[in-house]
């Protein structure tokens, strides 16, 4: 059954000029780009978004990195959206990434790291509402 994901294409990969490189490996693999919009986020709106985060390490670092310059917030579905959208992207740490995976392909370090996606429904209904109004998405 078709299933809707949240992702962002991260600072570091729009400042690196990867998006478009991005979207081409995402539309590949058979995901409906349902919508997409190109933000400068504040550091208290990625702090709300990470809030799950809030108190770790590097909570501060990733807040501040978001928030350093524009990105690209999007929700996508297709069947298995979630599951497939995070094999897709690879591991979290690029050096841990399979071949062929976005971070492999286009991360540059476990922090900027290119791309997010919704690790869970409950996380993709939090992160869709947060950024998209429900007109957005109709
Ligand atoms: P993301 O999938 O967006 O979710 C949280 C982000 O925190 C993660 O991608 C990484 O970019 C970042 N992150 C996770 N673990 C660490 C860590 N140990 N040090 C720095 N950043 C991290």
């Amino acid at each position: 059954m078709a299933q809707r994901t949240f992702s962002i294409v991260k600072p570091d990969a729009v400042r690196k000029h990867f998006t478009g490189a991005i979207l081409a490996q995402i539309d590949k693999a058979g995901f409906q780009i349902v919508a997409i919009k190109k933000a400068s986020i504040s550091k208290e709106q990625a702090k709300g978004f990470y809030a799950v985060h809030a108190g770790k390490p590097f909570f501060d670092a990733l807040t501040t990195f978001m928030s350093s310059g524009p990105l690209f917030l999007m929700v996508l579905e297709k069947d298995n959206a979630i599951a497939d959208l995070r094999k897709l992207m690879g591991a979290t740490n690029p050096a841990n990434a399979e071949e062929g995976t976005i971070r492999k392909n286009f991360a540059g370090s476990l922090q900027e790291n290119a791309i997010h996606g919704s690790d869970a429904e409950d996380t993709a209904a939090f992160e869709i509402g947060y950024w998209f109004a429900g007109y957005e998405l109709a």
